[in-house]
């Protein structure tokens, strides 16, 4: 047992009536290619990182269950047969999780005592509330063996984040956490479901995780439902004037011209963004797999250009990461990860020139922004597992 799990257990014993958890560890995610596009049907190519939250768990047979979570020091008690949200509290997504599992399974979950552990930044981009979902969810379906696939936990987590945290998100998060396998990349598609796990290895260079610091957690929300209604509305149209279209994936970009002036500019720039991010997926792919980092990190760039100038979710610190980067020759590419308005952009960088990469741009953000940026070398990791 590591030392970081002999803690909790302890802390758990602690506050709760001296019980040994079993535990599960779920990771943080990045995206490589395909951002945005999951809620258009599109494809996406995430990694679990080495950055994850820890859920301890221990059935205790009352008549409510316990929930602590570490980051806020905070203990709620709740009863299964009455879940509803409460405005932007962090148990909204235990709650949810609780909530959804309970619609397909037809019956309540026994009662248990829960605790978050572990270290995952809440609106850095790397999906803390997607973490909270799948590794509670996958640690109830064990714990109670409810038989529940995995596929339809990340349904389920995604349904958590709509109806309970008002977020319309797509499927990368959740599929993310419980897909993800070490040192592969994850492709899925959000349209027909499959998933396969791809072996990379990114020789000769590291995959590096630049923190802007920006956080707009509220802002971010409201930003995304935004682009999710751009993007269906520009759908809509081309269904309706065009051709038959269910969501982007099956938009062209002759089409989306076609109804340039038939919606609003805001709609069309991210609709484009969409149809190119999704066209540029499989050469990403094949980039990837060749370790021909030089045309996927030219890609990466481009995606992040079009992400804050026609998706326009970026912001000034992001753009000045990434600025950075594309004057450093031993960066092959880089672009923000997840919501946006903030968060995280990822980079890759030659191996041999991390060190000094990483002091000339904490330097120059500081020099900016009069701010330390936080920048972690990553590495990828398993998805959502018990820890024995
Ligand atoms: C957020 C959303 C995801 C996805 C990413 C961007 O993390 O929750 O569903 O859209 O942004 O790729």
């Amino acid at each position: 047992m590591s030392e970081e799990i002999k803690l909790y257990a302890a802390h758990f014993a602690e506050i709760y009536d001296g019980k040994t958890p079993r535990f599960f560890k779920s990771p943080g995610r990045i995206n490589l290619a395909g951002e945005h596009t999951d809620y258009n049907l599109g494809k996406v190519l995430p990694i679990a990182i080495n950055h994850h939250l820890l859920i301890a768990i221990s059935p205790n047979g009352k008549n409510s269950s316990r929930i602590y979570s570490r980051k806020f020091d905070e203990m709620i008690s709740i009863e299964h047969a009455e879940l509803f949200s409460t405005a932007n509290h962090w148990a909204n997504y235990v709650k949810g999780i609780i909530s959804t599992m309970q619609s397909v399974i037809h019956s309540e979950i026994p009662n248990f005592d829960l605790s978050i552990y572990g270290a995952l930044p809440v609106g850095a981009g790397l999906s803390s509330s997607a973490a909270l979902t799948s590794g509670i969810g996958f640690a109830l379906n064990t714990v109670f063996d409810l038989k529940i696939d995995l596929l339809q936990m990340a349904k389920l987590c995604m349904q958590t984040e709509h109806d309970f945290a008002n977020v319309k998100c797509g499927l990368l998060d959740p599929v993310a956490c419980l897909f993800a396998k070490k040192n592969h990349l994850l492709v899925f598609d959000c349209f027909d479901y499959s998933t396969q796990n791809i072996p990379f290895n990114f020789e000769g260079y590291k995959i590096l995780l630049i923190d802007s610091m920006v956080r707009h957690n509220l802002a971010q929300s409201q930003h995304l439902n935004e682009c999710y209604d751009d993007c269906y509305k520009a759908a809509s149209a081309v269904n309706k004037y065009v051709a038959p279209a269910n969501s982007l994936r099956d938009v062209k970009m002759e089409q989306l011209d076609t109804v340039e002036n038939m919606i609003n500019k805001a709609s069309f720039n991210r609709a484009k963004y969409i149809i190119n991010e999704m066209n540029r997926f499989d050469m990403c792919l094949h980039a990837a797999q060749q370790n021909d980092l030089d045309t996927f990190g030219k890609s990466m760039f481009q995606t992040h250009h079009e992400l804050d100038s026609l998706y326009k979710i970026s912001c000034p610190e992001l753009n000045f990461i990434i600025e950075q980067c594309k004057q450093n020759k031993n960066i092959a590419g880089a672009k923000m990860t997840g919501g946006g308005l903030g968060g995280c952009v990822i980079a890759i960088a030659k191996n041999d020139a991390v060190q000094n990469f990483i002091d000339e741009m904490q330097n120059a953000f500081y020099a900016k922004f009069d701010l330390q940026c936080n920048i972690y070398t990553l590495q990828s990791d398993d998805g959502v597992g018990e820890v024995v």
